[in-house]
């Protein structure tokens, strides 16, 4: 039995099964984001968090990311896929393609972003901060959805809420970034903290300031929910895999 959560982030998600919201999200780190849904299969539980609150409303400076990772933990969750919008930064990351990091670097400040207590190091091995198995199993269900899907690439978490200027965004293309969002850190890192394995299904919305059209709410809106149609898609694959036991 797998114990899987979806950490939902922006764009409405049409999730492949049905969900009950279960009635708690209090956590000794304060209130998790929103309290989670409930699905189950013959051989996984999933539960799905929305990072961002339910209605929307938690920037992503101000979302408690501990809370949220140790209410996933308590569940009993071993393995998450995060959702995260991005605005992509190398060419190939263009809108409406799905791209799954391999790397990533955090430029926010200022966020809790460790469990670590005094007298608890808590040093935890980020060589591979993203699930190698997982994001293997994700890539394979996306194929098997015939989705144009990009395997590899560093994401570059801003503190936000603002966008990035176009001179940020040229010193992170030089760091090496592939795109940039503003939800992927601390919670990759807490995630690993908590041993839990971890993977993003990126899904790109915007060219990154200064790389293409300005960016446009409304814009990012329409690419946000056609492309999460797509994440549905490959959700659903994903977990006919696990049904199948493949
Ligand atoms: N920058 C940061 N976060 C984002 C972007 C962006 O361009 N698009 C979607 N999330």
């Amino acid at each position: 039995m797998r114990r899987l959560a979806v950490l939902v982030g922006s764009g409405a998600l049409k999730l492949p099964f049905d969900v009950l919201v279960e009635d708690f999200r209090d956590t000794p780190y304060g209130e998790a984001s929103s309290k989670p849904s409930r699905a189950a299969g013959r051989n996984f539980i999933v539960h799905v968090l929305a990072r961002h609150g339910v209605p929307h409303a938690v920037a992503p400076h101000l979302i408690n990311y501990r809370a949220n990772l140790h209410l996933l933990s308590e569940l009993g969750v071993e393995e998450i896929v995060a959702l995260n919008t991005v605005g992509g930064i190398a060419k190939h990351a263009r809108n409406g393609r799905i791209v799954l990091p391999d790397q990533i670097i955090d430029y926010t400040w200022g966020r809790a972003h460790s469990f670590a207590a005094e007298g608890d190091l808590k040093h935890v091995d980020f060589t591979e901060p993203y699930d190698a198995a997982l994001r293997a199993e994700l890539l394979a269900a996306a194929r098997g959805q015939g989705l144009d899907v990009h395997d590899g690439g560093v994401y570059g978490c801003t503190q936000g809420p603002r966008f990035e200027s176009p001179a940020e965004i040229d010193r992170m293309d030089r760091d090496g970034c592939t795109v940039v969002g503003m939800t992927g850190m601390p919670e990759a890192g807490l995630a690993r903290e908590l041993g839990m394995r971890y993977a993003s299904l990126c899904l790109v919305v915007n060219p990154a300031a200064g790389r293409g059209d300005a960016i446009d709410l409304d814009h990012i809106a329409v690419i946000a929910r056609e492309g999460m149609e797509d994440v549905a898609r490959l959700l659903g694959g994903f977990f006919q895999g696990i049904e199948r036991g493949d």
